[in-house]
């Protein structure tokens, strides 16, 4: 006790020297990058310094020290701050030395990529990555992947991306982690975490990019790059949280996004970019448009490329990312007085500031060793954590009589477009993988049964019925390995491998290009053509196990209705075959957890679970009630609600208990609940904590989830599982935009999705 007692007192004497002592170091140091930086800018040119503000494309087309295009020359003449789209670290050496040999001033470039979901080593889409609610596996993954992007010359990733999605027909929904914002924000968090580490400067963090900046998940219609319009209340209190959250993890650079808000584009919306990134949320690092951002405000009608390029520029956007605008534009808007010196330098400061931060002035080449790229990339270990990671991702959502985990033996029927294609087990971006290498499920099938069991494939069916619509969900490489046979051909030879086995596995779903940038779809249910084959394969009476790749919420209801058991496997990555093959045979218990609702229909777009009441809402359990709020022809429910997701044993939830019936401001209150395993199998669920706000200044959300645990039992274990709540976790934005917990009742709720859970009550004093 003396002793404890004794260690208080020294922390309480010393922790003020410690702290001023760290702050000490930090303001020198930022005080070192200032002197140096003043002093750079000082050498500079008005032409070096927009220079800096342009980033261009390189497409991979410069090679050793000539370039096929004029970006070398530009790079000579310093034109250029970084590029992107350029890989390996031999390539990216070689154009480094262009700029700090021959560029008058020396000043490295940043190279940047899409390093999404992995590098070669990939990890599933976004998407999946969110449905393990696992923070420390979705950090270890952004680390993995900075690990191997700055083996291979990466040192700047534009990612995370973190836009709040509820409209499934966007394909971008794959990218992010969902619709919530508590949930998205724990994400943002890990990720910048794992991408930069606690220092920018080693050679193996990267600078991370948060996107897209602000709100461009909720385009209307789900149409890509379309009109956004949001209340202020609704961004504060649900879009804007994820963003903030990556900001606030000391994420160094931002992306403006295509979309408007208030009628202005982001990338010319200073209240954006201004008023509330730097000023409110107190962010210093720099910001770059998204790709060509800056011209498509002609096409938004804000004036020519000189105009729009200066309101980019004022509104605190700091580097043109393809558009040419800021390097040809903004010398003339000078002159006539349109923008000011203060505020070029401004933008080249910040951009200066994090090449610094990443080391580069120390040694521009510090992310182009070419002995790691050879021996950091795609190693076994990286490989394992994928697959392992992979199987995380997994969403259970349905298991009839237990069809899963399968035996292993005899003779198993392996069908449908997604059974044998590697192109298409990585997804959406995937930039530097190498498809050939992916394992797909026919291969992970083979590794697990080895002797055990025989495997017969089949193909099935294409993607989809129409070679037109094949076409476009093909375009980047990812080939859908059309198949020229007839359906009914396919499928004939399908069913006939299906007769033979003792169970069917049918890998169905979307082609990695279905979701993704501009791959927006009207109708997402199964493609008809898929539906035929399932039909004809549940039509042999043997049992039939569906596989599902898909990079958004689907419609299945008919495959709800009918197929015994789905399995949701997104697109899990590289080592997706052999994630696959370990759950659905039981090596690993399913665990994940949706994090964007399934609609039944897509008339029900936008739906989430977080909704408000309205003054009209149904009577519970309740499918339709006249001048209520509802539809004629479809319930309110559902397909799958937001954290749903089965596993092969199953969980108790018992005792839901608070620590008191009342919380005072600077209290706290703790919530706890018993979950018993009382399956048959040890495993993993994600406890999951709910608040509803019951009377408030402005109208609430029905339920909001504000915490969440993943624990693991083994068969027949209980756990006592706490939360603790104090008043800040009830807070909101009020329609002052104040931060704010306003005392009354308050429900909690705790369980096992976002649909079923227990309930209790407390009063906020
Ligand atoms: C995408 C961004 C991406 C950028 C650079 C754009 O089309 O919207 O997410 O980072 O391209 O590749």
């Amino acid at each position: 006790m003396k002793m404890q007692l004794r260690l208080l007192v020294l922390a309480i004497l010393f922790l003020p020297v410690l702290r001023s002592g760290a702050q000490n170091n930090s303001s020198s140091q930022d005080q070192k990058m200032k002197l140096f930086i003043n002093n750079l800018m000082g050498k500079m040119t008005l032409d070096e310094k927009l220079g800096q503000l342009n980033l261009p494309a390189s497409g991979d087309i410069i090679t050793g020290a000539g370039s096929n295009n004029n970006i070398g020359e530009k790079i000579k003449e310093g034109k250029v701050g970084g590029l992107f789209n350029i890989k390996t670290a031999q390539k990216i050496r070689d154009v480094q030395k262009i700029a700090v040999e021959q560029s008058r001033l020396k000043i490295p470039l940043i190279f940047g990529m899409d390093v999404i979901h992995g590098y070669q080593t990939v990890f599933p889409i976004p998407l999946g990555m969110s449905c393990s609610w696992d923070m420390a596996l979705v950090e270890k993954s952004a680390r993995v992947a900075a690990q191997e992007a700055s083996a291979d010359g990466i040192c700047w990733t534009f990612s995370p991306m973190v836009d709040i999605a509820r409209d499934p027909r966007w394909g971008r929904m794959s990218e992010g982690s969902g619709e919530d914002p508590y949930l998205g924000s724990q994400i943002a968090r890990s990720m910048v975490k794992g991408y930069q580490g606690d220092d920018l400067s080693k050679n193996n963090t990267i600078l991370a990019c948060v996107k897209h900046f602000a709100l461009y998940g909720a385009g209307e219609a789900g149409r890509d790059y379309n009109t956004v319009d949001m209340s202020r209340l609704r961004m504060y209190n649900e879009y804007l949280p994820p963003y903030k959250a990556a900001f606030d993890a000391g994420a160094g650079s931002g992306m403006s996004s295509f979309n408007e808000i208030d009628g202005v584009p982001a990338s010319a919306n200073k209240w954006l970019m201004t008023d509330l990134l730097r000023k409110e949320w107190g962010f210093k690092g720099f910001v770059v448009t998204d790709y060509t951002a800056i011209a498509e405000m002609i096409d938004h009608g804000l004036g020519d490329l000189k105009e729009v390029s200066a309101l980019a520029l004022k509104a605190g956007v700091d580097m043109d990312m393809v558009a040419d605008g800021f390097l040809t534009t903004l010398k003339q808007s000078l002159g006539e007085g349109k923008v000011s010196q203060q505020e070029i330098d401004m933008a080249c400061r910040r951009i200066l500031e994090a090449k610094y931060k990443l080391g580069l002035f120390d040694d521009p080449y510090r992310y182009c060793d070419v002995n790691r790229a050879k021996n950091e990339l795609f190693t076994p270990q990286n490989r394992q954590i994928a697959r392992e990671i992979a199987a995380q991702t997994f969403v259970l959502l349905k298991n009839d009589q237990q069809i899963l985990p399968l035996q292993g033996k005899g003779t198993i029927a392996l069908i449908g477009p997604l059974a044998n294609n590697k192109e298409n087990m990585t997804g959406t971006w995937s930039v530097a993988a190498d498809f050939g290498k992916s394992i797909s499920l026919l291969d992970g099938l083979k590794n697990a049964v080895g002797t055990q069991a025989n495997i017969l494939y089949a193909k099935g069916s294409n993607f989809v019925s129409d070679p037109q619509l094949d076409a476009r969900i093909s375009v980047f490489g990812k080939p859908t390995q059309w198949d020229k046979r007839s359906a009914k051909e396919m499928i004939d030879e399908a069913v006939a491998v299906a007769q033979k086995s003792d169970v069917v596995i049918a890998a169905v779903g979307e082609s990695a290009e279905m979701s993704g940038e501009c791959s927006s779809r009207s109708d997402i249910s199964l493609p008809e053509n898929q539906e035929e084959l399932l039909k004809a394969l549940l039509a042999t009476g043997k049992p039939v196990v569906m596989v599902l790749f898909t990079g958004r919420p689907l419609t299945i209801n008919w495959e709800k209705a009918n197929v015994p058991a789905i399995l949701n496997v997104w697109f899990a990555g590289s080592e997706a075959g052999d994630a696959i093959a370990d759950v659905l045979f039981g090596k690993v218990n399913p665990s994940g957890k949706l994090s964007a609702t399934f609609p039944q229909s897509v008339g029900q777009i936008p739906i989430y679970y977080n909704h408000k009441n309205t003054g009209r809402p149904l009577a519970e359990g309740k499918w339709f009630q006249k001048f209520r709020s509802n539809y004629l022809d479809v319930s309110n429910d559902p397909l799958f609600p937001f954290g749903f997701g089965l596993s092969y044993t199953t969980f108790d939830y018992n005792n839901l208990k608070l620590s008191n019936s009342t919380l005072t401001n600077d209290g706290k209150l703790t919530v706890s609940v018993e979950v018993t395993n009382s399956g048959n199998y040890d495993g993993a669920e994600v406890v999951q904590l709910y608040l509803r706000d019951l009377v408030g200044s402005i109208t609430r959300p029905v339920k909001e989830l504000k915490g969440f645990q993943k624990i693991f039992l083994k068969k027949g274990e209980m756990q006592k599982v706490s939360f603790t709540l104090t008043e800040k976790d009830l807070r909101f934005y009020n329609s002052d935009l104040q931060w704010v917990s306003e005392p009354g009742d308050f429900k909690v709720f705790v369980g096992t999705s976002s649909a079923n859970t227990l309930e209790a009550a407390f009063t906020l004093k």
